[in-house]
């Protein structure tokens, strides 16, 4: 990202009018969710709440017009077809992962990442996959690997299309998950000393160079996404793409930092409908 650009848009910055982000006492998911929803629909209030799930191209009607055409026969689909050989293959024991994940693995994704008491830390869809395998004797495939892990929940995802994003924080150990993931999304990083709401919540619906930018409300529902067709970006790699856009070194993929700011970001999109694999530009 050119660094005229990025400075242009933090000199043109409008101060917020609310207090986003500023560590309340009495805050709960549910109401840092209505006030970021506040927040969008009283700058943008001709945008509908449930065309959040299409981030930016719900601020620009070509776009999405442009999108409902590529959608019609996406041009990713032997992709999302190697999926779902993946999904069905059964392990070397003859076990399948629809044997070993809730409800045969449908109809679930809306409530990860998902609290784990047991074992004190947020677990991601992957995790639970992989726990899966592990159960089963298989290897772990690595979370950032697209070609295995990328690849079979570009189809396992879309067993979940429609359902409601359902995150739940109960009790004092999820709470702190999602206030670390809280305040990953409200700390400024990187030599640009950006936060992630600078661009999505103070700039939502701006333009950056060619792209607007979309608003955090809605973004999760959707991944993993195929840049330009076929290029397989899943969440929290769009995550690491958007901290190296302001030169901070990213997390790991699958760390407790990259975990606890997906749950908090998760929990923002509670009660949208899930719609995996999408074409993104
Ligand atoms: C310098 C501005 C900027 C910052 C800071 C930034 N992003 Fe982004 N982000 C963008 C732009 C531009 C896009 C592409 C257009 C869009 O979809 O919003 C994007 C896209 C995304 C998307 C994909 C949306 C979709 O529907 O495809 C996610 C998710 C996201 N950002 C999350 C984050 C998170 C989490 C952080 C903080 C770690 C962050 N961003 C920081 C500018 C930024």
């Amino acid at each position: 990202m050119n660094q005229q650009y990025i400075m242009r848009l933090l000199t043109g910055m409008a101060s917020l009018g609310i207090a986003l982000g500023a560590a309340t006492a009495q805050a709960t998911p549910e109401s840092d969710r209505q006030e970021f929803i506040k927040h969008y629909t009283t700058k943008y209030p001709n945008v509908k709440l449930e065309d959040y799930v299409y981030g930016a191209l719900a601020f620009d009607a070509d776009s999405k017009a442009q999108y409902d055409a590529i959608m019609e026969f996406p041009p990713y689909e032997s992709q999302v077809e190697n999926g779902r050989k993946m999904w069905e293959t059964p392990f070397k024991n003859g076990k399948k992962y629809a044997d070993c994940l809730p409800n045969g693995g449908k109809q679930i994704a809306g409530n990860y990442p998902m609290f784990d008491d047991a074992k004190g830390k947020v677990v991601t869809l992957q995790d639970a996959i992989n726990d899966c395998r592990t159960a089963n004797g298989e290897e772990a495939y690595k979370v950032n690997d697209m070609k295995t892990m990328g690849t079979l929940t570009s189809y396992m995802r879309t067993l979940s299309d429609g359902m409601l994003v359902n995150i739940k924080v109960e009790g004092p150990k999820a709470t702190a998950a999602y206030e670390d993931g809280k305040k990953s999304y409200f700390s400024r990083k990187g030599q640009l000393n950006f936060a992630c709401s600078s661009c999505h919540v103070q700039n939502v619906g701006s333009r950056l160079r060619s792209e607007l930018i979309s608003p955090t409300v809605g973004q999760t529902v959707h991944w993993p996404v195929f840049r330009g067709g076929d290029n397989l970006v899943t969440l929290q790699q769009r995550y690491q793409g958007c901290y190296s856009q302001v030169r901070a070194v990213p997390p790991p993929q699958g760390g407790t930092t990259m975990n606890n700011l997906e749950y908090f970001h998760s929990a923002l999109s509670n009660g949208l409908p899930m719609k995996a694999s999408v074409f993104r530009k």
